[in-house]
């Protein structure tokens, strides 16, 4: 059918998150366990599974399409992907190609990714202190990050700055956290931790509400909601001193559910139509088995009329982890 892809409770879904690896060259905390085992090449779809994907979806009517992980550029041949991808791009029948990154190799692939069409990245940073990154990434250096920061600028990308809220520390360096994204024209989105894959720490001991956030916030800055959404789930404010923005992401404090426009699909080729349920549909079998694009169309239909109402993430002393499925296989 050509009216796209609509759930059954009438939302729109024209945003698809692929996943194109469960690797990663960091191990944030709140992501994955120290000891972190990963999928083995055989499960991961090719690039060429992957582009087909694509391109089935930007057919059912996907507009927006946002290239996950773990990390995207640790992807060995990636950037043909977002060459392939750039061709609906210039057709029209794709608005938007973009990717979420953790910026360790964007000093390398910024000025290409920019050629194939992508004009606004996702970077995740979480601190300003080489120290303190060194801990939550178990590792990484965040000055390669800074480095690919300053290159993606340089190659005229729009940058938004993910940080996730965590209690040991994130209140400590907000105005910092602020002050750099905005000096640097770049919107800052925060962020809720979500309880998917067992990390080996009670999610309770890191999570920061984004309410008591938002208040240490306005003790510094003075904040106006505004009413732009971005297609994601974020409500953003702005700040009146700067005039950068600061984006909300709440699925604890404010559930944005109703509104959700999105599905995902793992590096192996599981599509998700939640992120916080187990709702999941395989799509690799088919793929494999000489399944015609009218069969994936079909299983993708029916999947889509199962698409939950809406997560339900408990975060309660001790409980079991709700979501086995783990952060770096959905890709968020
Ligand atoms: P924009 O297109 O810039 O708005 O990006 P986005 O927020 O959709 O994507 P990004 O990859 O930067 O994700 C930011 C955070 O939002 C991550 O922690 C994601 O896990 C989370 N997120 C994205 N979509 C959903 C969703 O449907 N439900 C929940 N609970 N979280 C989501
Ligand atoms: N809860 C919330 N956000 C998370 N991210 C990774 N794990 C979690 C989690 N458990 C964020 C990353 C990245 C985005 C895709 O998801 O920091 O910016
Ligand atoms: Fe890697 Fe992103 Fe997970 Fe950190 S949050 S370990 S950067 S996939």
């Amino acid at each position: 059918s050509t009216c796209g892809l609509i759930d059954s409770f009438g939302r729109r879904v024209t945003y698809l998150r692929l996943s194109v690896t469960d690797r990663c060259d960091l191990r944030c905390v709140y992501c994955m366990s120290e000891d972190m085992t990963f999928r083995s090449r055989r499960d991961i779809l090719s690039l060429d599974e992957l582009a087909r994907l694509a391109r089935l979806f930007i057919a059912r009517g996907i507009d927006k399409l946002r290239i996950t992980g773990g990390e995207p550029l640790v992807r060995p041949g990636i950037l043909g992907l977002f060459e392939e991808l750039s061709q609906p791009l210039r057709d029209g029948s794709l608005r938007e190609l973009t990717l979420t990154t953790n910026g360790t190799q964007l000093a390398r692939f910024a000025d290409d990714l920019a050629r194939t069409g992508v004009r606004r990245i996702n970077v995740s940073l979480d601190t300003l202190d080489p120290e303190r990154f060194r801990m939550l990434t178990r590792g990484g250096s965040l000055a390669k990050v800074l480095e690919g920061i300053a290159a993606a600028r340089a190659a005229g990308l729009a940058v938004k700055l993910n940080a996730v809220a965590l209690k040991d520390g994130t209140e400590g360096e907000i105005d910092e956290l602020v002050a750099f994204a905005h000096d640097r024209s770049m919107t800052l989105s925060l962020i809720e931790t979500m309880p998917l894959g067992d990390v080996g720490i009670d999610r309770l001991d890191q999570y920061l509400p984004l309410d008591a956030l938002r208040r240490r916030i306005e003790e510094r800055w003075t904040l106006i909601d505004v009413p732009m959404r971005s297609g994601g789930p974020a409500r953003y404010a702005r700040v009146a001193e700067t005039g950068g923005l600061i984006g909300f992401i709440t699925p604890h404090t404010h559930n944005f559910c109703a509104d959700c426009n999105r599905v995902r699909i793992t590096a192996s080729g599981t599509l998700h139509t939640c992120l916080g349920q187990d709702d999941a549909t395989d799509l690799r079998t088919l793929l494999r088995t000489g399944g015609t694009d009218d069969d994936l169309v079909r299983i993708i239909d029916v999947a889509l009329g199962r698409k939950p109402k809406g997560h339900d993430f408990v975060l309660s002393r001790g409980a079991a982890t709700q979501i086995a499925r783990k952060m770096s296989e959905t890709g968020g």
